[in-house]
């Protein structure tokens, strides 16, 4: 089953934006299964960004995300990677659309409260990157059947 890494980044947790972001995805009907505040270490932290290791921002980026503690959350379901991608919105707060969590909340480029995992494979690695596997729930949703129908569960169509 699809899997994604949210967090919540310094930005965030700073500005006591954690409830109002987790509120977006428990209203979307996303399916929770790992949750934690957490302080991020710089080996985690360059784990995680690795593919980004050389860019000039990088420094930036890891002298940020482990500032201050960050929210991690993991979400599962079917096409859930591209539907947090879309309701992050684009990377910089200043061009995010309206609507977008970036959108509404950020006016930065680097600043921009979020993470989400950018593929199927990103989410698969970075869940298991920050989350041991004690720490994931499995768990019945009796709102599954509301959220999500038959037809949501096949692989999209091509
Ligand atoms: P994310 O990984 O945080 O969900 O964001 P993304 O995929 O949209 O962007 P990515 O290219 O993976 O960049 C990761 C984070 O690095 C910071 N960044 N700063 N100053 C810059 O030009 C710049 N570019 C990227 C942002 O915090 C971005 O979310
Ligand atoms: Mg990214």
């Amino acid at each position: 089953m699809e899997r994604t890494l949210v967090l919540v980044k310094p930005d965030g947790v700073q500005r006591a934006l954690v409830g109002r972001i987790i509120a977006r995805f428990e209203e979307k009907g996303l399916r929770l299964i790992g949750l934690k505040l957490m302080a991020v270490s710089r080996a985690l932290a360059e784990t995680h960004y690795k593919d980004l290791a050389g860019k000039p921002f990088y420094p930036g980026l890891i002298k940020f995300i482990t500032s201050a503690p960050v929210v991690a959350m993991a979400f599962e379901g079917p096409g859930v990677v591209a539907v947090v991608r879309k309701m992050l919105g684009a990377t910089f707060g200043t061009a995010a659309e309206p609507g977008t969590i970036r959108g509404d909340f950020s006016t930065s480029r680097g600043l921009n409260l979020t993470h989400g995992s950018d593929s199927v494979e990103s989410g698969a690695r970075e869940v298991a990157l920050w989350f041991k596997t004690e720490e994931l729930v499995a768990w019945e949703r009796t709102l599954d059947g509301w959220v999500y129908n038959t037809e949501d569960r096949e692989p999209p169509k091509k």
